[in-house]
Parts: C-alpha cells; sequence; structure tokens
C-alpha cells in the first residue's frame, strides 16, 4: 500500500471522521457575523481555536480541513495549528481550490478555479504539515434544465486535473462535487442529479489516469430541496443515497464522506445513521464517514457568540454533537 492510500484509509478508522473547518475568509465572515461575531483575522483565529482546541476531538476526528490562513497560525496551546492537530493524530488537510465563479457558458451556473497556481501552493501547503486537500465544485439544480451537460463535464475536468496534481505533490485529494440542496425539486431529481454528477466525474477521473485508491469522495446526500414541503425520512434519505452512490462510484475509491449542505444537526446526524445502517446493510465496497462544517459547528456558535466566557459551553455542545455523530457511525 502506497503512503496516500494508507493517510486516505486512515480517515476512516474507528469510527471517526472529519471537520471541514476550512471556510473561506468571506464565508467565515458572513458566518460569525450572523451569531453577532465580529469580523477580522483574530477573530477568525479564535473561531478556529474554539473548536481546534478543544479538549478530546481527537476522540471523534481522524482529520480536519482547514483553510490555507489556518496553517500558519497559532492555537491557545502556542502551537501551529497543524502541529497542534497531528500531535493528537489528527491529520490536517487544507481546502485548495480557489473558490467559484460564474460559467461563462452557462452564467447562471457556478465553476470552480485555482488550477493555474496548483503544484506551488501544494508544496507549500505539504511544508506547512497538510497531508489531504480538499476542491469543491458546485451543482445547481434548476427544475430540469439546470445542471447543464457542459457546466458538469467542466467541473469534473477541473476536479479530475486537481486530484492527478494533489497525488503527483504527495498530498491525498478529496473531490467534492456539492450538489445544493436549494431549490424546490424533489428527491427522485436530487438522485438522478447526484448520480449524473458522479457518473461524469468519474469518467473524467479514469480519463486523467487518477489512482481511484488514494481518492475520497465527498458528497451531498441525496435529499429534497429545501423549498420542497416534502420532509424526507432518514430511510427514504439513506435508500435513495446508497442506491445513487452504488451506480456510480468505483468500488476502487478509500472511501465516502457527506458533507451537511444545510440540514440542522439532528437532520445531519439521523440520516447519516440511516445511511450507514444501509451501506452495511447491502455490503457498499467503500468505507464511510462525516466530512461536515455546519452540522457540526452551529450549535457552540450560538453558545460561543465570540465571547471568552463561553468557550467551556460551546466546546461542551461541540463535543457532544461530535460523538453523536461519531456514534451514528456505528
Ligand atoms: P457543510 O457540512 O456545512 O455543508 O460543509 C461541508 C463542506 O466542506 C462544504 O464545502
Amino acid at each position: 500500500m502506497t503512503d496516500l492510500v494508507a493517510t486516505a484509509r486512515s480517515l476512516f478508522a474507528d469510527n471517526k471522521g472529519l471537520l471541514a473547518a476550512d471556510e473561506s475568509v468571506h464565508t467565515a465572515t458572513s458566518r460569525l457575523a450572523s451569531y453577532g461575531v465580529g469580523a477580522g483575522e483574530e477573530m477568525r483565529r479564535q473561531y478556529r481555536d474554539l473548536f481546534l482546541g478543544a479538549p478530546g476531538i481527537e476522540k471523534y476526528l481522524s482529520g480536519v480541513i482547514l483553510f490555507s490562513e489556518t496553517l500558519e497560525e497559532k492555537g491557545g496551546d502556542k502551537k501551529l495549528f497543524p502541529k497542534s492537530l497531528a500531535a493528537r493524530g489528527i491529520a490536517p488537510g487544507v481546502k485548495v481550490d480557489l473558490g467559484t465563479e460564474p460559467f461563462p457558458e452557462s452564467p447562471d451556473e457556478l465553476i470552480t478555479h485555482g488550477l493555474l497556481d496548483l503544484p506551488e501552493r501544494l508544496a507549500l501547503y505539504r511544508k506547512q504539515g497538510a497531508v489531504f486537500t480538499k476542491w469543491r465544485a458546485v451543482v445547481r439544480i434548476e427544475g430540469d434544465t439546470l445542471p447543464s451537460a457542459l457546466a458538469l463535464h467542466e467541473n469534473a475536468k477541473r476536479l479530475a486535473s486537481y486530484a492527478k496534481v494533489a497525488q503527483e505533490a504527495g498530498l491525498v485529494p478529496i473531490v467534492e462535487p456539492e450538489v445544493l440542496m436549494e431549490g424546490v425539486h424533489g428527491r427522485t431529481r436530487a438522485r438522478a442529479v447526484v448520480e449524473e454528477t458522479l457518473n461524469v466525474l468519474f469518467s473524467v477521473i479514469e480519463e486523467h489516469a487518477v489512482d481511484h485508491a488514494s481518492v475520497i469522495l465527498k458528497t451531498s446526500m441525496v435529499l429534497s430541496g429545501s423549498e420542497n414541503a416534502k420532509r424526507d425520512t432518514p430511510d427514504e434519505v439513506a435508500e435513495d443515497t446508497v442506491a445513487a452512490l452504488l451506480a456510480s462510484v468505483p468500488r476502487q475509491v478509500a472511501g465516502i464522506v457527506f458533507l451537511s449542505g444545510g440540514q440542522t444537526p439532528d437532520q445531519a446526524t439521523d440520516n447519516l445513521r440511516a445511511i450507514a445502517r444501509k451501506a452495511r446493510e447491502v455490503n457498499a465496497p467503500w468505507p464511510i464517514t462525516f466530512s461536515y462544517a455546519r452540522a457540526l459547528q452551529e450549535e457552540a456558535l450560538a453558545i460561543w457568540k465570540g465571547k471568552e466566557e463561553n468557550i467551556d459551553a460551546a466546546r461542551a455542545a461541540f463535543l457532544a454533537r461530535l460523538a453523536a455523530v461519531s456514534a451514528a457511525l456505528g
């Protein structure tokens, strides 16, 4: 087994999963603002430290996806975040795409950029302690018209190029084509789009000669749109999610992680439990786990509000959610 494969597989051990703490400056600023927390680099550092400095997270987390800024910062323990995580057995990873922009051929859709200087940036991130990476594309559902085949294909090409460059740089790639939950569409339409997105992605990955065994897929669950009145049961979500993945994801990939995508913490926990159960039932060929941002952080942020005196209570809420999500896996 190569080092990359071993690193990729280690992220799925012992019912542990990933914290996505890789919000860009823009996203972190608006997320913090929604909890009444002010902006700025020091506030963002304290925000990261709230989660990364919480005692006991190593019981539930195998890895954390960081934003590049955090790789160079120190936590309350005076250690650089990647060093502090690695010392606790948590693999540091980093988001390496540079965000989205309108896709000229279909301006209502977004395309992810960041390939141009990627090899240089990856070399730097590796030196700073990252062992895995993530690239996110977004897929918008709009009736039967979106996503367009062109946008799916262009995003897949970029995801595949990124994955190849990451492997060449000695870093595990997490490919994340996020099918957005926003919209009025039903779950059947979501299932078809997830399946098509992943089929396109893995056929392009094949063409780029990316090693499947060290690729991790980060995917959305199959859910009815957020503006659809239908509330899916966990069993319905599990049925459609596992069926879509079985129909599109090669058995050789190192594993599959789920994003929370705007689900409440309880929904993201209950749906993961049902998906894990279903995956066991059908003997799914890949390990699965969580890679949540919002569903893991929301409750703690509502308590913290940027105040020192709330740190302990906020961390306790974070640990309780981590324990619940991890327990849902097995
Ligand atoms: P959410 O769990 O909040 O969807 O975030 C996961 C992620 O990494 C999105 O890119």
